[in-house]
């Protein structure tokens, strides 16, 4: 399973980084505007330096939603720096957004995903990740969780090679659930991934460990 940074936080990426167990980040407008990241060149640039952090691929995403619009934006970003992936939304233009880019050999992530339906056709326009979003649907009192077991189950019937992206994943359970579906990649701030490193027993067991060891010497 890979694992992505859903951030446009350069600390916590480097962070991320690392920890190396880092694969990938995942941005979105509202994630740049978080970090005061404003104006198309500047917008530009933090994707350049995101790239320059991890080794992985970086989702960059387009604003237009025609699509002549999302083609000029998508080439201009890709021609950024070979890690970053076209991030498109699950749109009629969108779609057809996909399929121009995986014809091309343009990696893309189709975002936006809320149904199996939707993840079919982005399978079927050849994106090259896609973008289940688990903790918006749990936000509406329906399962997120579900969602990403339907969509291995018809990824796995045709043997899509399209990758199941598990986003806007909130916590550590969300993460430990997604690896037990399948999801090939998650995308979920940094707390969600350390907290995995957390046990009490381990914590116990190595303060014992020390403490005997203080004893015997
Ligand atoms: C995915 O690529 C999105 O950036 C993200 O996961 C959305 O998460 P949120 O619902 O927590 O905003």
């Amino acid at each position: 399973m890979k694992f992505f940074i859903d951030t446009a936080n350069l600390d916590q990426i480097r962070e991320a980084q690392a920890l190396g167990v880092l694969d990938g980040v995942t941005t979105n407008p509202s994630l740049m505007a978080k970090e005061g990241i404003t104006g198309a060149n500047n917008i530009l640039k933090h994707y350049v330096d995101i790239c320059e952090i991890v080794d992985g691929d970086v989702s960059a995403e387009v604003i237009a939603v025609d699509f002549e619009g999302m083609i000029r934006e998508g080439e201009s970003l890709a021609s950024l720096h070979p890690q970053v992936v076209v991030k498109i939304p699950m749109t009629e233009d969108g779609v057809k957004a996909l399929k121009y880019f995986s014809d091309a050999g343009i990696k893309t992530n189709c975002t936006l995903i809320f149904s199996v339906g939707q993840a079919l056709l982005a399978a079927k326009a050849g994106a090259t990740y896609m973008s289940p979003f688990i903790g918006r649907l749990d936000d509406v009192s329906t399962d997120g969780l579900e969602l990403i077991e339907d969509i291995r189950l018809v990824y796995d019937n045709y043997a899509f090679e399209t990758q199941i992206l598990a986003a806007s994943v909130r916590h550590t359970m969300h993460l430990v659930n997604c690896a037990k579906i399948g999801a090939d990649v998650m995308t979920g701030p940094l707390a969600a991934i350390k907290g995995l490193l957390n046990h009490p027993l381990t914590d116990i067991g190595l303060a014992k460990f020390l403490a005997d060891h203080k004893k015997g010497n």
